[in-house]
């Protein structure tokens, strides 16, 4: 909601335009999820900040959807996805708005500690992966292992191993970051709010507060 109670659609920043054969095969997402419209925030014993400090802006389920990420995905292509455990099911809506058929848990990440919750005490995050058309190929290694025990780091921050991982998997296709934060990442493109514009140098937002201040 903007200040005087209009609903302001959600910008995001341009992606990629691509002709059939430049098409991504693997794409490697972690959305913001939206908490109920609220900003995402560190909560107590979160183990960053502690208190209510804002991290990113979250994202309506919808306004996730209606991102064209289809226009970017392969015939045959494979999309990996980070949910939180309450999305779960909003992440495997969002998986087939994008125009792909759900799969299976392709990655377990154990936190290393837990965290309080209303029924058990949390350790884990699934990464989901959906398939659009067969699995790419040629592909890598089939022996990945599903389950990744790293230590968190920074608040949302996911283990590059998981990266590494689907790398081995399908070293030879084209693959983009979805609501990556890093913009320099080996044989990966990336795209997001927090990714500094190749001519600019300014990330989305910046742009956006800029452009809110002229
Ligand atoms: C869950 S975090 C991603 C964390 C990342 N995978 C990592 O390991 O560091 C979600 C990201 O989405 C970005 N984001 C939020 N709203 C966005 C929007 N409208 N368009 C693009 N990116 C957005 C946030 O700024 C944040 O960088």
């Amino acid at each position: 909601m903007g200040a005087w109670g209009i609903d302001v659609s959600v910008q995001f920043p341009l992606l990629p335009t691509l002709d059939a054969d430049e098409r991504y095969a693997v794409i490697y997402a972690d959305p913001p999820w939206d908490y109920k419209g609220q900003l995402q925030h560190a909560g107590p014993g979160s183990g960053d900040s502690g208190g209510a400090v804002r991290h990113y802006e979250t994202v309506k389920l919808q306004d996730l959807m209606d991102l064209d990420v289809p226009s970017i995905s392969a015939n045959d292509s494979l999309l990996f996805m980070w949910a939180t455990s309450p999305h779960l099911d909003q992440a495997i809506d969002l998986g087939k708005a994008w125009g792909f058929s759900w799969a299976t848990v392709a990655f377990v990440w154990d936190k290393q500690r837990v965290n309080p919750g209303f029924y058990t005490m949390s350790q884990c995050e699934l990464c989901l992966v959906f398939k659009r058309g067969r699995i790419p190929t040629p592909r890598g290694a089939r022996n990945v292992r599903q389950l990744v025990s790293e230590a968190r780091a920074e608040h949302s921050r996911k283990p590059v191993e998981v990266r590494r991982r689907i790398e081995q998997m399908f070293p030879r296709q084209r693959k983009i970051e979805l609501f990556a934060r890093d913009a320099d990442v080996h044989g990966w493109d990336t795209w997001g709010a927090d990714i500094p514009h190749p001519q600019t140098e300014r990330t989305f937002w910046q742009e956006q507060r800029e452009a809110a201040n002229t």
